[in-house]
C-alpha cells in the first residue's frame, strides 16, 4: 500500500519490532492500517516495517502514554512480549480506546504468581506449588513477571536452589519469585482467539524445547501436535476464564503430565515464535489480522476462525549460531527456495554478539515450513535450517 495512501487509516501503535513482532508488523503493513512502531533499539528489524518508527522502551510507560496521546492512535497491541501487554491495557483505558483486555486482566496475565492464584482458585490444573523451603526436586525457580526464560531454571539438587533463587530474584521486576513442581511430559502450545468470552483454539502445537541450561527454550513449534489436542484445548479454555480474557488472542503452554494437562502459562497476547505465522500456514487462520483488528476495537468478520487453505503440516524451527561476534549470514536464500519454505529469517546483522543458548532472546532466526505431515513439515524446516550457516569470530572479552 502506498504511503501516502495509509496516512488516513486508523494509526495502531506496535510495542516492540523484534523479531516477535515481525509477523504482526507485516500483517499491519498489508492492509489498512497505519503503523507506530516503538522500540528502544534502532537496529530492530522490524522499524523498517513501520510507518512511523519511536526509540522507546516498550516498558517505559509514561513515554508510550505520551506517544498515544501525542500520535492520537486508535490502538495499542503488544504481540509476543508480556509486559507491554500490561503497558497496552493501562494505556488504553487511560486514553478511553478500544481494547480487548482491561487493565485489571492484564495484571492479571502479567503475573505468574496471580495466574497461579486465579487458576487454584478455578480449579485449572497446574503444576504444584512447592514452598520458599521447596524439598522436591527437580524443580522448577521463575521470576513472576519475566518471561523468554529469564530468571527460569531447573532445579534437580537441593543445592542448587539458593543460586536458582538469586537468579530469579536478580531478574523480578518486584524481586518475587516461584518455586513449582517440574511437570514431565511432552509441552504442547494452544494458540486461540477469544470472543465474547468464548475462546476457540486454533493451533495446537508440539512445543520441543532445548535440554538444560537452555530449559525451557523452544527450538520448535510443530502442527499438528502428536499429543492431545483436545485436552490441552479444554485447559487453555478454562485457564483463560479463570484469567478473566474474554476477547482477543491467548497462547497458553500446556504440559500433558502424567496425571493429565498441566498449565504452564497463559499470555494474553500472540505468541512469540511466529505463532500467527504458523496458524495460518497450518489452518489458513488469519491470527495476525484477527490480533490487529482487536487492538482497534474492530469486530471480526464473518467466521474469521475458518481457514481457507489448511496444510497437512507446519512447522516453525528456530535457528542456533555459535557463540561470538558475528560476520555473515550465509545461505539465506537457498535456504528458503528450498521445498516447503515460507520463509527463512535471521534475526542479526554483522557486529552482533552470539552467546551460548540460554533463553529464547539468544536464538538466531526460524524457518517456517509447510508439508504433507508434521514429520514432512519438519524434516524440510531442519535441512533449510542446516543450509543457513552463521559465521561468528572469536569473541573479545
Ligand atoms: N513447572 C514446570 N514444569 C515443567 N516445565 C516447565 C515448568 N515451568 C516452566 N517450564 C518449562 O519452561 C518453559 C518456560 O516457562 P515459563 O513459565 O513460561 O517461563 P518464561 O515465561 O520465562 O518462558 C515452559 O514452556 C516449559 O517448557
Ligand atoms: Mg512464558
Amino acid at each position: 500500500m502506498a504511503e501516502a495512501g495509509r496516512a488516513g487509516h486508523p494509526r495502531l501503535l506496535v510495542l516492540g519490532a523484534g523479531p516477535a513482532q515481525l509477523g504482526l508488523l507485516e500483517a499491519a503493513r498489508a492492509r489498512d492500517v497505519y503503523v507506530i512502531a516503538a522500540d528502544r533499539d534502532p537496529a530492530a528489524p522490524g522499524l523498517r516495517l513501520a510507518d512511523e518508527r519511536a526509540i522507546v522502551s516498550t516498558e517505559d510507560e509514561p513515554a508510550i502514554e505520551r506517544l498515544a496521546r501525542a500520535r492520537g492512535v486508535a490502538g495499542i497491541v503488544s504481540p509476543g512480549a508480556d509486559w507491554p501487554v500490561g503497558v497496552a491495557a493501562r494505556v488504553a483505558e487511560r486514553l478511553g480506546l478500544p481494547h480487548p483486555l482491561d487493565a485489571a486482566t492484564a495484571t492479571v496475565v502479567t503475573s505468574k504468581a496471580r495466574q497461579r492464584e486465579r487458576f487454584a482458585a478455578a480449579g485449572v490444573p497446574q503444576p504444584r506449588s512447592l514452598g520458599p523451603a521447596a524439598d522436591t526436586f527437580p524443580s522448577v525457580v521463575k521470576a513472576v513477571d519475566r518471561q523468554g526464560q529469564r530468571g527460569l531454571t531447573l532445579v534437580e539438587r537441593a543445592e542448587d536452589l539458593g543460586p536458582a533463587v538469586a537468579r530469579a530474584v536478580g531478574e523480578s521486576r518486584s524481586g518475587a519469585w516461584l518455586v513449582e513442581e517440574l511437570v514431565e511430559g511432552p509441552e504442547v502450545t494452544v494458540n486461540a482467539f477469544s470472543s465474547d468470552g468464548e475462546l476457540t483454539p486454533l493451533t495446537v502445537t508440539d512445543r520441543l524445547t532445548a535440554e538444560p541450561p537452555a530449559f525451557g527454550v523452544a527450538l520448535a513449534h510443530v502442527w499438528p501436535s502428536e499429543h492431545d489436542s483436545a485436552a490441552a484445548a479444554e485447559a487453555a479454555r478454562v485457564a483463560a476464564a479463570a484469567a478473566g480474557v474474554r476477547r482477543g488472542p491467548t497462547y497458553t503452554q500446556v504440559r500433558l503430565g502424567p496425571d493429565g494437562p498441566r498449565v504452564i502459562e497463559l499470555a494474553a497476547r500472540l505468541g512469540g515464535g511466529h505463532d500467527a505465522e504458523l496458524c495460518e500456514a497450518a489452518l489458513g487462520v488469519d491470527l495476525n489480522g484477527l490480533a490487529i483488528d482487536a487492538a482497534l476495537g474492530r469486530n471480526a468478520g464473518d467466521s474469521p476462525l475458518l481457514g481457507q487453505s489448511p496444510s497437512g503440516g507446519a512447522c516453525v524451527v528456530f535457528l542456533v549460531a555459535p557463540a561470538g561476534i558475528l560476520q555473515a549470514v550465509e545461505g539465506l536464500d537457498e535456504a528458503a527456495s528450498l521445498p516447503g519454505i515460507r520463509w527463512v529469517r535471521s534475526y542479526r546483522t554483522p557486529g552482533w554478539r552470539f552467546g551460548p543458548l540460554r533463553r529464547g532472546a539468544d536464538r538466531a532466526g526460524a524457518v517456517l515450513a509447510v508439508g504433507d505431515d508434521r514429520d514432512d513439515a519438519l524434516a524440510r524446516a531442519r535441512r533449510s535450517a542446516e543450509t543457513v550457516r552463521f559465521v561468528v569470530g572469536a569473541d573479545v572479552v
